[in-house]
Formats: structure tokens, sequence, C-alpha cells
């Protein structure tokens, strides 16, 4: 990490855009951040008070007294499903269309607050009748649609604490996530659509259960989606829609703590096995809410998008959560940005009169790709006049993508806000707020109001703007991590470490602040965990992948830089027998690359294998992953390699692509 000095491109907030925002200048912003530094619970509660609708009113904003286990705004109670949906009914939006469903096939639904909440409020009364209780966990292994929303919501009502498992991840993965969180009910569809193609769900079910482990789960509620024929295991499995006719669509929300867990998350640590990333209730929801409404400035009128999937943090946030919350309407699409083909966005955005667009670079690098070899997908084919914010999330946004994307999508006059954050933070940490900061390219800007972000060095003192860093939160924040679910010793440990003062919450990614805004840029992790496509995945957890084949004797997982993916993964595997070469070689790399897909699922597929007689090693026996990167980029190795046990296995390795 080495220091920016020159200040990049600064885009000035478009004075239009200013007039109207809801935090609209530089000033206002400062005025926020200090009077959160002034009176830091007192900020939160006021916010906490002016934006949730409580059943009872919280007395204390934070509680520090088991500090790194922070609680807010604890003996407080209300309920999420009522905030995102009873209250606008009462309010009078009862009708007003909270989301506008876009099939894979092209089938466009809308749905209204009202029938939003008497969807909810079936569901949550057939899963109380299947004898769910407040506290259970419920896995839900859905497609990207309504009724995955509506399962979601319908957990909150009830009390239980959903864990939303993403559908492109394996039957092994699906086993290991219902047994850790100890799930008594699955929901899930027969298949899922994506891209044209009609992909099993509910078989992986079966498969995961059959697995072992699972004696947790009661029942099994299906959504029908394609109509595919399906077996049912009698007595376990049962048609969602079945079970919710004999519903009435009034249910009372349970009214719970807002330290009461809405849900855990599992996501990919840099060792071991996946960590469920445990929320709460009320910090949880206000910092949703807070966010949509300052960082996206959602208005009454707007048409938000978010293109996330509810399987990862940003669905929960900003498509489950914050535009509910907020009383807006919302686009959720089931299909995939290239298909039919990669206009897909632009002609959605278009039709629906999208004004605020969400994505991540992965998407719109491919994006670029397409319209770059085919005029037909190119956005300028399209009506795009609706848009008047755009932004990103889950990787780091190069400068070109950046500048494209705000010229061709946003006709220059949109801002972007590049939004900075982690499934552990709930919600926006770093970002611009359209209507205050100017923008520079691959920046993230300022932290949040009421976010104490910083870049320190290992001892947890601030470094000097211009010099990298690791990225630190200083003081707790409502929305934060509040354990990992069955091991809150690994969340001391890996959020709260010694190191880094001991009273810092450690992000695990590095930063750099620029010399003369003060604008943050991140770098990337900092540990042992990669980013591909804006999807995290930890290293260790696909060498275990690996080392579970037979034939693999050792495996050494590494990132490398990608154009397209942001990082791509690299794989560096011993043989128990002899190195394969040639077609051998490759037929090999094949097997395993689908043993990491049946393992975990397709999304941590690694890029390249490469074989070798040996991993190198210190004298100690520690595989030297620092070497492993710069041959998996293609360079030459010029560190200093004397403490290798084994220095000629970097030419072997080097020579095997
Ligand atoms: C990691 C968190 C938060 C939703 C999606 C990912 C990287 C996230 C940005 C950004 C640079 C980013 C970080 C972070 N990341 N947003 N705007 N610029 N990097 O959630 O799976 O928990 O991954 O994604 O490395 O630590 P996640």
């Amino acid at each position: 990490m080495s220091g920016t000095t020159q200040p990049a491109t600064l885009y000035p907030v478009p004075a239009e855009f200013a007039s109207q925002a809801r935090i609209g200048s530089r000033a206002a912003y400062d005025e926020l951040v200090a009077s959160a530094q002034a009176d830091y619970p007192g900020y939160w509660a006021k916010h906490a008070r002016d934006l949730l609708t409580w059943h009872k009113p919280f007395t204390k904003s934070l509680d520090e007294s088991q500090a790194p286990f922070f609680k807010w705004f604890e003996d407080g109670e209300l309920n999420a499903s009522y905030n995102c949906l009873d209250r606008h009914v009462e309010a009078g939006l009862g009708d007003k269309v909270a989301i506008i469903f876009e099939s894979d096939d092209g089938i466009v639904t809308k749905v209204t607050y009202k029938e939003l909440l008497g969807r909810v409020s079936r569901l949550a009364n057939a899963l109380k009748t299947q004898g769910v209780q407040k506290g259970d966990r419920v896995v839900l292994y859905l497609p990207m649609s309504v009724d995955g929303v509506i399962a979601m919501q319908a957990c909150a009502r009830i009390g239980a604490t959903h864990s939303v498992v993403f559908g492109g991840f394996s039957a092994q993965s699906l086993r290991d996530r219902i047994e850790d969180a100890g799930a008594v009910l699955v929901i899930t569809a027969d298949e899922q659509k994506r891209g044209g193609k009609n992909l099993p769900l509910k078989a992986i079910v079966d498969e995961a259960i059959a697995l072992g482990g699972c004696d947790s789960v009661k029942q099994v509620l299906v959504v029908r989606r394609t109509g595919g024929s399906i077996p049912f295991v009698e007595g376990r499995d049962a048609w969602l829609e079945d079970v919710c006719a004999k519903e009435s669509d009034v249910c009372a929300p349970e009214w719970v703590s807002a330290e009461h867990p809405l849900f855990l998350l599992y996501t990919s640590g840099s060792t071991g096995k996946p960590k469920g990333v445990q929320h709460s209730t009320g910090g949880y929801l206000l910092h949703a809410t807070l966010t949509t409404q300052w960082t996206f400035d959602l208005r009454p009128d707007d048409v938000f998008w978010c293109t996330a999937d509810i399987g990862w943090v940003t669905g929960h946030t900003y498509v489950t959560y914050g535009p509910l919350s907020c009383g807006g309407t919302q686009v959720v699409f089931e299909g995939v940005p290239t298909y039919p083909d990669a206009a897909r966005f632009w002609r959605m955005i278009e039709a629906h009169k999208v004004s605020i667009f969400y994505t991540a670079p992965t998407a719109i690098r491919a994006l670029i790709k397409a319209a770059e070899t085919n005029a037909d997908v190119h956005p300028r084919q399209f009506n795009l006049t609706s848009l008047r914010l755009l932004g990103t999330v889950g990787e780091p946004i190069n400068p070109a993508a950046w500048e494209w994307y705000h010229r061709e999508i946003g006709a220059g006059k949109c801002p972007i806000v590049d939004t900075f954050w982690q499934t552990e933070t709930g919600g926006h940490m770093i970002t611009p707020l359209p209507g205050a900061h100017a923008l520079t390219p691959g920046s993230c800007t300022l932290p949040f109001p009421g976010i104490d972000a910083a870049v320190v060095d290992e001892t947890g003192k601030e470094v000097p703007w211009g010099q990298g860093g690791v990225l630190v939160v200083r003081k707790p924040w409502p929305s934060m991590i509040r354990t990992i679910w069955n091991d809150p010793e690994r969340f001391k440990k890996s959020y709260y470490p010694a190191d880094y003062n001991g009273k810092y919450y450690l992000a695990g990614d590095g930063a750099i602040r620029d010399a003369e805004t003060g604008y943050f840029t991140i770098t990337g992790r900092i540990d042992d965990v990669l980013n591909v496509s804006g999807h995290r995945m930890g290293t260790m957890e696909i060498e275990s992948a690996l080392v579970s084949h037979p034939l693999v004797a050792e495996a050494a997982v590494v990132g490398r830089p990608d154009d397209l993916t942001g990082e791509a993964i690299c794989a560096f595997v011993v043989l128990k027998r002899s190195r394969p070469t040639g077609d051998e070689a490759k037929q090999l790399a094949t097997v395993l690359r689908n043993h990491v897909g049946t393992e975990i699922g397709p999304i941590a597929k690694p890029k390249d294998i490469r074989f070798g007689d040996n991993l190198p090693k210190t004298r100690s026996g520690k595989i030297m992953r620092r070497l492993l990167r710069v041959i998996a980029k293609g360079d030459a190795v010029t560190q200093d390699t004397s403490t290798l046990e084994n220095p000629a296995i970097l030419d072997q390795l080097a020579q095997s692509n």
C-alpha cells in the first residue's frame, strides 16, 4: 500500500440533486458527524425513536457492560415486519405498490403493501401451526422472489430467526448451515429459474437432509415455482400454498426485544467453517432504514432496484428490510443480468422507470464488455432518464468502470454511491451521501454519520492520511454483528483481537485515506478471504474442499487479480500420486473443480488449478502463500527464498500453467 498524494478527479454534487436531498450539503453532513461525536448514544437513540415504531419504548440506548458484546435499545420492544408492513397500511399506503416483481422469463407482477401484509400474515400463521416458536431458526433456500421476501418477513413477524442460504450453495453447504443453526423448518421451492434454465432446489434440500445431522428439521415447506414433479417425504414436506390456504390473513406481530436475533447469515472467514453472523432486530432495522433514507435518499415516488439476491446481506438490508421499512416501491428480479441478453438491466430500468439502481462492480464490468462488442445491448439504446442515483457494492470498483457507469448509465448527472460495508456491519459503513459529497472514482468517500471508522497501524494508532493501514471501527454501532452463532469466542477473536487495540472492530480490510480530502479507498482484504465477483470466499474452505477429494494430498488456495471478477481463485494442488501433466492434468483439474462445486457451490470453483510435486514451504513446514500469490499472477519471484525448504518447487509451479 503506497500513499496517493495526488487527489483524483472530484465530481461535484449536482446542484439539483443537493437541493432536494435529505442531507443536502457537506456542512449538513459535518453537523451530523459532530452531533454523533458530542453524544454518541443520544445520536442513535434519537434516530431509533424517529424512524422506527416501538411497541414499548427503550429507556437506554447503548449497553457496553459486556463489551465487545454490545447491546442497543435492549429494553425496547418492536417487530420488524410490523415496521415494514402494518405501519404503512395503517398510514393509508395499503394500495401502494411495494414490489414490482419481474420473473426470469419476463412476467411482471405487482404486489401492494396490503397484499404483502396479508401474504406474510398467512405464512406467519402457517409457521405457527407447524409449531415454529419465537427464537426457533428457519432456513430459507429460495429463489430471488416475492415468496423469499415474504418468508423472511413471516419469520420476523413471529419472532423466528431466519437464515437464508443462497440458492447456489451445494447440498453439503446447506447441510452445514442447517445443522449449525439447528433449524426446525426449511422453506424452499420446487425449482428456480435462472437464465432460462430450471435448477433444482427441493432436491438439494432432500440431499442435504439425507447427508445427516439435520434431525432438528421437522418440516419442509415448498413454494411451487416451476411445477416440476418432485418427490415429497410423507409427514415432512408440504406445499407452502396448501398450508397457507388454511390460514387467516391476519396475524398479530410478536413483540420482541430490540436485541432479539432477527437473522443469522453465514459468511466466510479466514479459517475453518463459515460463521453464522447474528443480527439484532432494533439496531439492524434502524440502520437499514436510516441508510436507505440517507445513502439512497429514498423518496415516496422513487422506484428503487437493488439487484442483489436475498441470499446475501445486501438482499437482506436493501431488498427485504430497508426499502420496505421506508414504505418504498422496489423492483425484485428473479433472473440474471445477461439473459435473454446483456441489456436485461437497461431494459428493466426503462420498463419500470427505475430511479435508484444499486448493483455490483462485477455486473457492471461484464455489461461493459458485452456493450463494447454488441451495439444492441449498449445502454444508449434504452431510455434511462428515470434514473437519478446509482450505487455499487461488494468489491472495489475500478475507476474506468466507475466512469462508464457514471457516463453511460447515469448520463453524467447521477451521483454514484460506492458503499463499503460487510455482512457483519448490517448496513453501509463508508459511503457517499449523494447530496453532500463530491465523488472520486474508486473511493467510498467518508464514514456514514455516527460510524467511527479509522485507518490504523498494528498498535491501533491512526496513521496519517496518505498512508495505508488497517480499517477499524472505534465505536460500536447499532447494526453491528452481535455474535457468531454457537461461537462467541470466535466472534471476539475475529473482530476484537488483542492487537489493533482490542477495543476496535476489525473489518478485515486494508484502507488508505486521500492525503487531501481524507476520503477512504478500500485496498482489499488483509486476511485469507477472497472476493470473487463480490462474493466472499475463505481460502481455507476451498482448501478443505480440495483435500476432501481422495486423490488430493495437499492444497493451497490464493487469489489473483482478474479483470472481470475482481479476484480469481487459483489452487495449487499436490496429489497422492505423481504429478499429472498435459491432458491428464486438464482432466484432473476439471474433476477437482467439479468436486469443489459439489462441496461448496459453483461460485467456489477455482479458475486455475496447478499441480506440483510439493508446495513452497518454510523449514518449519509453513506454506508460503505470499510466493504462491506472485506465481498465480504470473510474475517472477523476486523475494528472498532462502528460508524455503524446497526453492526449486517455485519454477515447477510457475511452469505448470
Ligand atoms: C467485503 C464484505 C456488503 C455487501 C456485500 C459484501 C468488500 C464490500 C466494498 C466496496 C471495496 C468492498 C470488502 C468487505 N467490499 N463493499 N464498496 N469497496 N470493497 O458483503 O460478503 O460480507 O463482503 O466485501 O472486502 O470486507 P460481504
